[in-house]
């Protein structure tokens, strides 16, 4: 959470070896919970979960740390889209999409977000499937625009758009709601065949306590493959909020408001997200270098190939922020994936998950420390603060979250065609990591979990008590399932299909 909590967490647990079973295998005295799978009822409508769960957040209802609610992100279908549409996809000629209406409108069905009610009766985590809090964001969503890039010439005049997906990390805001990130959306772009993609690559604000509410995205926080926002409150009243663009050599931003955080103000303080400064990380400076149209002569006169401006306008650095960056001089990193603000000190953790086009096969998870800790300034030094290898026993980090003692959950995101195999082999499935940041065993992994065959283990996030771990299976089997005999059972075993979703580990 954001809020100030008790420094007393101590887990406690013996390490568990790399494992390649078909199960999420955990440390003795630890269990877990399956909340919802793909498919599962959500609420009176017969609205379902969607596929492959990505990021996870619990926000509790009346404080509570057994009843709440869950946003969960869907990011994509992919090879598994056959869950969906079932087997005849499979046949369809990529080059010559044949998926008719009726299936298009099942793939947008099946990714955005699900607003889920859960809790723990008689001591297991439970989905509440007739909630009045159940809802889904979707593909097929009416979403509005806010910000500079909003009603502009490069969105085409669009105020609103339809759908959000490729949903992939994400965030809470200090006023209970969600920022859900688009991240590869050119692939369901291609798949689905949608007429324009400056509508997505945003970042989605959903209130999930509203039903009703509109889900907003909001165009001052730039347009890339965003993974996450890490938020973050600036000594000067300012929000921050730290973003990475998970793709090789692409850059880390910030984005800093301009108006100051009101605490009484409640959800009026979005508003701070349609009016400030985005910023590029040139880390060989260690610089931020702001995205802004108005103050940067680069922009200014940057030109394409054919000898036209680039940009004439800051809807343009937004909705072409890749571009802009390259123009300004931003840094090109590894895979700049999921970032976080440590709870204590507030430096910013940043997982580089690789990048082989530079040898760089086991990523890195990178410190950056604002100069005076000041986090809507403009300076910053950093360092490399855990190192993925053979050696140090994780590969390719993802996701992060910080547990109040400040040690960090590590999830890793080995590819699954890559999994269990060649310079992988020695890591097994992919898993969750314990790292702490200070102490004996700072920087020190221990595995704390293992994934089911072909799966990630997304979206980590603990309950305010920090008993409770809730945790996404993304993908089970994929890559290695042969459609008449999946090498992943998860989580019904037996000969069933495996089904991606959200578990509740328990045992803290
Ligand atoms: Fe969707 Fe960056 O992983
Ligand atoms: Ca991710
Ligand atoms: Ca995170
Ligand atoms: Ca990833």
């Amino acid at each position: 959470g954001l809020e100030n909590s008790p420094r007393t967490f101590k887990p406690v647990f013996k390490p568990i070896q790399p494992s390649t079973k078909d199960d999420i295998v955990l440390p003795e005295g630890f269990t877990y919970d399956v909340i919802a799978v793909y498919g599962d009822k959500i609420n009176e409508n017969g609205d379902t979960f969607g596929f492959n769960a990505d990021f996870n957040a619990f926000l509790p209802i009346d404080g509570s740390s057994e009843h709440g609610l869950l946003w969960t992100n869907h990011e994509y279908c992919g090879e598994l889209e056959y869950y969906v549409n079932g087997y005849d996809t499979l046949n369809a000629d990529p080059a010559n999409n044949r998926r008719t209406p009726a299936q298009i409108e099942k793939y947008l069905y099946a990714l955005g977000g699900s607003v889920t009610e859960i809790k723990k009766v008689n001591g297991k985590w439970t989905l509440v499937a007739d909630s009045q809090y159940g809802r889904r964001v979707t593909g097929l969503t009416r979403i509005s625009l806010t910000g500079p890039a909003a009603g502009s010439s490069a969105m085409s005049g669009a105020k609103q758009v339809v759908g959000t997906f490729a949903n992939c990390s994400g965030g809470i805001t200090l006023w209970n709601t969600i920022l859900s990130c688009e991240e590869n959306y050119q692939d369901v772009v291609d798949d689905c065949k949608l007429p324009d993609a400056s509508h997505y690559g945003w970042i989605v604000e959903v209130d999930p306590f509203d039903p009703k509410s509109t889900p907003k995205k909001h165009t001052a926080l730039g347009r890339f493959s965003h993974e996450n926002t890490a938020m973050v409150l600036a000594d000067s009243g300012q929000l921050v909020i730290y973003m990475g663009d998970d793709a090789n050599d692409q850059y880390v931003y910030k984005y800093v408001s301009k108006g100051k955080y009101n605490p009484n103000a409640g959800k009026n303080n979005s508003r701070l997200l349609e009016d400030g400064t985005l910023y590029v990380a040139d880390f060989s400076k260690g610089k931020w270098l702001a995205l802004d149209y108005e103050r940067s002569e680069k922009l200014q006169t940057a030109k394409d190939e054919n000898g036209q401006p680039l940009f004439t306008s800051q809807a343009d650095v937004l909705v072409n922020c890749r571009e802009a960056s390259k123009a300004l001089g931003g840094t090109p990193m590894d895979r700049p994936e999921d970032v976080e603000v440590h709870p204590i000190d507030r430096t910013i953790f940043i997982s580089m998950t690789n990048n082989a086009k530079h040898g760089n096969f086991y990523g890195q998870i990178v410190r950056l420390l604002e100069k005076g800790n000041d986090h809507a300034g403009e300076e910053f030094t950093f360092e490399i603060f855990a190192t993925g290898g053979p050696q140090s026993g994780f590969a390719a980090p993802d996701n992060l979250a910080f547990d109040s003692a400040g040690n960090l959950w590590v999830v890793t995101d080995i590819s699954s065609g890559s999994m269990n195999s060649g310079i992988y082999e020695s890591f097994g499935n992919n898993g969750v990591f314990f790292l702490p940041t200070s102490g004996q065993d700072k920087g020190h992994v221990a595995q704390f979990a293992s994934a089911p065959v072909g799966a990630e283990m997304t979206g980590p996030w603990f309950t305010p008590d920090e008993k409770t771990l809730f945790l996404s299976v993304q993908h089970p089997g994929e890559n290695l399932t042969v459609y008449d005999q999946p090498t992943s059972h998860w989580p019904k075993g037996g000969k069933q299909m495996p089904l991606p979703g959200v578990v509740a580990i328990r045992g803290f």
